[in-house]
């Protein structure tokens, strides 16, 4: 890799997750904000989530020697659980705080920011207009090298590459919530993405502790959220026509599969109102009496009652209960 430097554009939930993995593994890391305000919205972000990689490096420690640590053991920071040991978590603890500590930047002047990138993220809101503002601003301050990837979750880098100035050094590179557990790295380019270029961005996701997954042409949703969302929306179906409870559905879908979690439970953790926002998109949903109009009822009664998965302590399962 030529140089170190990665810009994140957007300190949000993903961005600043994006960027804290790529100091942990040693990346000079710069997240471009758009004012002061964002900063305050920002630095809490930045200070949670390295906490909670460090405390989840710290809870690692307890999975050696159990069977099943090989598939609980946070993926994003631990290159290999093959013969790992406490000594080594330490290490790795010491060694991510003061990457932490030394290896991220808050810069508000866009063209500082990008000055001398290796790659740039861009995980911003998901408009497109917000997302076309971005890349015209940038197009003109960037270096001739650097390149350009989009988080995007549902939005295609064919809809953008003419606005960056660079089509041929522009992809997606796509991760997972929760980045240092869930370490997928979709990558994913447009037809004019340079493929030298593809490969690159593999090699960085790699390096940044990502296990790269190659797309071979655009596909929205890419390859996780296209079986994920009809996965989700068939148990959701089944339980607004009444067939089964959550419970079921979930112990009927374990038992069969040896998968550790079922829909209900995945459903918990992405968040009710994202499931809610999918739904609602479908333009069945705002017909009365459909299938999907029945769906979004039922997820908005649980959300108005606050119940909207693991992070408010209750969803389709009660996270309070000891
Ligand atoms: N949340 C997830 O689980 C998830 C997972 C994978 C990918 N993504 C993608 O990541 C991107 C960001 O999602 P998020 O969940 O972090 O969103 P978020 O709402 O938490 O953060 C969005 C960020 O964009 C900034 N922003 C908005 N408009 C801006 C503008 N005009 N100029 C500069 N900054 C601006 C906001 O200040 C904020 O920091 C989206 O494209 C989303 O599809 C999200």
């Amino acid at each position: 890799m030529e140089n170190r430097k990665v810009v994140i554009a957007g300190g949000g939930v993903l961005g600043t997750q994006i960027g804290l993995i790529c100091a942990y593994h040693g990346f000079d890391t710069t997240f471009w904000l758009r004012s002061e305000s964002s900063i305050g919205r920002t630095t809490p972000k930045i200070e949670r989530y390295s906490a909670l990689m460090l405390e989840d490096l710290a809870k690692a420690k307890a999975l050696i020697g159990n069977p099943i640590g090989g598939m609980l053991y946070p993926r994003g920071l631990i290159r290999s659980w093959q013969g790992i040991t406490a000594e080594a978590i330490d290490a790795l603890i010491e060694e991510g705080k003061k990457n932490f500590a030394e290896k991220v930047h808050i810069e508000l002047d866009l063209a500082k920011a990008l000055s001398g990138a290796y790659i740039v993220i861009e995980s911003m809101t998901e408009e497109p207009k917000a997302k076309i503002g971005m890349y015209n601003a940038m197009r003109d301050l960037l270096d001739e090298n650097t390149i350009l990837c989009t988080n995007s979750s549902t939005l295609l880098p064919s809809m953008f590459a003419e606005y960056t100035g660079r089509p041929e050094k522009y992809c997606a590179l796509h991760f997972a919530n929760t980045i240092w557990k869930n370490n997928t790295g979709e990558v994913m380019g447009h037809p004019g993405t340079d493929p030298a270029i593809y490969q690159k961005v593999v090699e960085f996701a790699a390096a940044i502790g990502m296990v790269p997954l190659q797309l071979h042409k655009e596909q929205p949703g890419y390859i996780l959220n296209s079986m994920l969302v009809p996965f989700l929306s068939a148990a959701q179906a089944l339980w607004a026509n009444g067939v089964a409870d959550p419970e079921t559905i979930d112990l009927t879908w374990r038992l069969a599969t040896s998968a550790p979690a079922g829909p209900f439970q995945i459903l918990d953790i992405v968040g009710l109102e994202t499931a809610y926002n999918i739904n609602q998109m479908k333009p069945a949903a705002q017909q009365e009496g459909t299938l999907e109009n029945r769906m979004g009822k039922l997820l908005k009664e649980k959300i108005d009652r606050g119940e909207t998965g693991v992070n408010a302590g209750k969803g389709f399962y009660d996270y309070t209960k000891k």
